[in-house]
């Protein structure tokens, strides 16, 4: 050993355990899919079945579904008695499609089939220096995802799911206290603006993203009563964003490039009124020393879509370029991410900026 940092010459039976976990994740992830699929934690939810029992119900294989329910045993979703009978544990019970925060949704959208044919360009991607995502897809990702819905459905669903679990802790971020109205910028199901005009009676919001998404906005803002006070907007954010005081931007940025991003900003600052703030809400990098789960992020949006995720001086940095300023950042105490808070460095009327 010649540096603190040099690796032992010999690897132990461990470094390989770790090795071996970590290549077959794929195995594992798609068995998780499958196990939603099945809909197992809801067949398992009030008592043990045998795998024909639980094909009988999901409309599956018998054998295969044996084989899968076995290696959910290993993956400690599934425990099982001597009498060929399964039972979910508790971890399978995060599964279920009533249980609160429920990452079924999440689990459907990070295994289908558009993110994991991206993945299989990984590699390529980080020799040629973006996604390589038209190869596999024959198009961009959200494109691909207007051309089918079911995937579609499916990521706003996750985005949901995830966002369950982590938008209380946005939100209480972020204050809403004399806002009128308040702009979802690619809100999708538009849960974190949902969750801020409840807390503001007063408040109106807009959920504004490409025209096909907005069919799930609709039926998640209408289950929550909100058809009075906001209102769904179809477009692009390239070419404009409506009105507002406030502009949530959650994990909009990080699918996209700079030069992008930039657009989508002075699109923002363009249409604000006065005084008006825009929230970002992503997952910062950390030092390359303790980069956080934000680095393993950052390789979803390289593989899918042509984004990375940034550290706080990369979004300083954005935010100049399009003519805002930060005038906050906050850490969310139960997830990791960060609201970023910006404003205008003066109104467009008064530079011309567009
Ligand atoms: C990663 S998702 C984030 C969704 C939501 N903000 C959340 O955190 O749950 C990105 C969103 O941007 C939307 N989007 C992509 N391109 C868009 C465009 N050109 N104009 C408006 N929305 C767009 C997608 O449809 C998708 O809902």
């Amino acid at each position: 050993m010649t540096g603190t940092h040099q690796s032992p010459a010999v690897p132990s039976p461990e470094d390989f355990e770790r090795i071996n976990d970590l290549v077959t994740g794929h195995w594992k992830s798609q068995a998780v899919r499958a196990a939603v699929k099945l809909c197992l934690a809801d067949h398992l939810s009030s008592g043990g079945l045998t795998a024909e029992e639980v094909a009988h119900r999901a409309g599956s294989a018998p054998d295969t579904t044996f084989r899968l329910m076995r290696a959910c045993v290993t993956l400690g979703l599934l425990s099982a008695d001597g009498e060929g009978r399964f039972y979910g544990t508790q971890s399978l019970a995060a599964l279920r499609t009533d249980a609160p925060g429920s990452l079924r949704g999440h689990v459907l959208a990070v295994t289908q089939e558009a993110q994991f044919l991206a993945f299989s360009r990984l590699t390529d991607a980080v020799f040629k220096g973006g996604t390589q995502v038209e190869a596999v897809l024959g198009t961009d990702f959200f494109t691909y995802l207007e051309h089918h819905p079911d995937q579609a459905r499916e990521f706003s669903e996750g985005l949901t799911s995830l966002t369950t679990n982590w938008v209380g802790d946005a939100a209480s971020v972020i204050n809403t206290t004399g806002v009128e109205v308040a702009v979802d910028v690619g809100g999708a199901n538009g849960t974190l603006l949902y969750l801020l005009a409840e807390k503001n009676p007063t408040m109106r919001g807009i959920v504004f993203d490409r025209p096909n998404v907005l069919e799930g906005a609709r039926a998640e803002r209408d289950s929550r009563g909100l058809a009075d006070r906001i209102e769904l907007v179809g477009g692009t954010f390239f070419d404009a964003v409506p009105e507002a005081d406030l502009y949530l931007l959650k994990f909009i940025l990080h699918d996209w490039d700079e030069e992008s991003c930039v657009k989508i900003l002075r699109r923002c600052r363009a249409a604000m009124r006065p005084g008006a703030r825009i929230a970002i809400v992503e997952v910062i990098v950390g030092e390359i020393t303790d980069p956080g789960p934000g680095s393993l992020m950052d390789l979803n949006m390289l593989a899918v879509v042509s984004g990375r995720e940034r550290s706080l001086s990369e979004y300083d940095t954005l935010l100049m370029a399009a003519g805002l300023r930060r005038i906050s950042v906050t850490e969310a105490r139960r997830s990791p991410q960060s609201v970023i808070e910006a404003q205008a460095l003066c109104f467009p009327s008064e530079t011309g900026v567009t």
